[in-house]
């Protein structure tokens, strides 16, 4: 018997990207699912390969949820925290598999990294854990980015500068950016096409332009010839809420049996599409050569692409436009620092819907579908 597996906020920015990979995977073939909708109960849900398309069911039935051996929810953290309890309390066994950060503290929760955290989500499925958190992307991506060091036992503390894509603020922010992209140009096109305009003329047109639209929208700052230095939340230490969660959900992730890795840094959202990049710099437990360090980010998983120190190798792979799309983790820029050689910088992009959301929730899906 194939397990009935049903998916929730299946049309968001995850949860159509997570689709189109459980369809390359074939993983449709090894369920058997079932598509819940909040809004749109009723309606025809997706036209699968070689199967009719069902009528959505309703989201907020928990009858119909607890009828479910896995649920991969996409919805959001505000539906999660609606549902899931009583779904719980209604005495639902199932295994629940959630991209929000709504259940990553949670007790009775592992966050699902699996090339970095395979064997604790095999203990913890062995002890009986039913629920299951993708992490927040720029942790899950820095975590995939130095497996290899983190393996071996040899950082001492991290320190994490992100340029963090439209697509983590949600759809709205891409839409935005994009129209924003097109505004600036609209504003000097004409300009743009007489060789002889002054540059100073050009760029005072576009500055004036996104200063009118900084000052219109103050909800929505423009990111395009822009950034933003403030994700989340603020926290009483300073931090904002996207910086707090690197230390918290590393340590979740990685166990932290001793003491808790440090990790802090700045976040800040940039003008790229769906690519998380990250500066990082770290302090090691001890000196390693630089080829020792290479070869061990390089050999961590089958994902890693370690990009030589080079200019062109770095202006043409270590970019959101080479990584994008792809479940690379690009690693580059690495070299020790004039600090000292046990200061270690490296640069790191991936695709933050991918490794970032969608992949460790649908690899946590064949996780539990070899055990069934
Ligand atoms: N919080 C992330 C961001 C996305 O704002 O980019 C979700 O992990």
């Amino acid at each position: 018997m194939k397990p009935r597996t049903g998916l929730i906020g299946w049309r968001g920015m995850v949860g159509s990207v997570l689709m189109e990979r459980m369809a390359t995977e074939g993983d449709f073939t090894r369920i058997e699912p079932v598509f819940f909708s909040e809004s749109q109960p009723g309606e025809p849900g997706p036209c699968l390969d070689g199967l009719a398309a069902q009528p959505l069911e309703d989201a907020t039935n928990l009858h119909l949820l607890a009828a479910m051996d896995i649920i991969i929810c996409c919805q959001g953290s505000e539906f999660t925290r609606r549902i899931y309890p009583d779904l719980r309390a209604h005495g639902w066994q199932g295994h629940w598999i959630d991209a929000s950060s709504a259940l990553r503290m949670a007790e009775d929760s592992v966050i699902v990294l699996d090339p970095v955290n395979r064997a604790m989500i095999d203990r913890q499925l062995a002890a009986g854990t039913r629920t299951w958190s993708g992490g927040n992307c720029t942790v899950s991506l820095l975590l995939m980015a130095l497996a290899g060091l983190l393996r071996q036992d040899w950082v001492e503390w991290i320190s994490t500068m992100t340029y963090q894509a439209a697509s983590g603020a949600g759809a709205v922010q891409i839409r935005a950016l994009l129209q924003e992209m097109g505004h600036l140009h609209a504003c000097v096109a004409h300009q743009l096409t007489d060789p002889a305009a002054a540059l100073r003329d050009l760029e005072a047109s576009a500055s004036s332009w996104l200063a009118q639209r900084a000052a219109s929208s103050p909800a929505l700052v423009p990111l395009a010839a822009n950034l933003i230095p403030y994700i989340g939340t603020a926290r009483p230490t300073g931090q904002s809420d996207e910086e707090g969660k690197g230390q918290e959900e590393a340590c979740r992730i990685l166990g932290c049996p001793d003491a808790p890795l440090p990790v802090d840094g700045l976040c800040v959202r940039v003008g790229s599409l769906r690519c998380h990049a990250q500066a990082v710099t770290l302090r090691l437990k001890r000196e390693v050569p630089l080829a020792e360090l290479e070869a061990c980010l390089a050999q961590a998983h089958p994902w890693l692409h370690l990009v030589p120190n080079e200019p062109d190798a770095s202006r043409h792979q270590l970019t959101p436009a080479a990584v994008s799309g792809s479940l690379r983790i690009a690693v580059g820029r690495v070299r020790q620092m004039t600090l000292g050689p046990r200061y270690l910088t490296l640069f790191t992009l991936g695709d933050q819907l991918l490794w970032g959301a969608a992949e460790p929730l649908r690899r946590q899906l064949g996780i539990l579908l070899e055990r069934t």
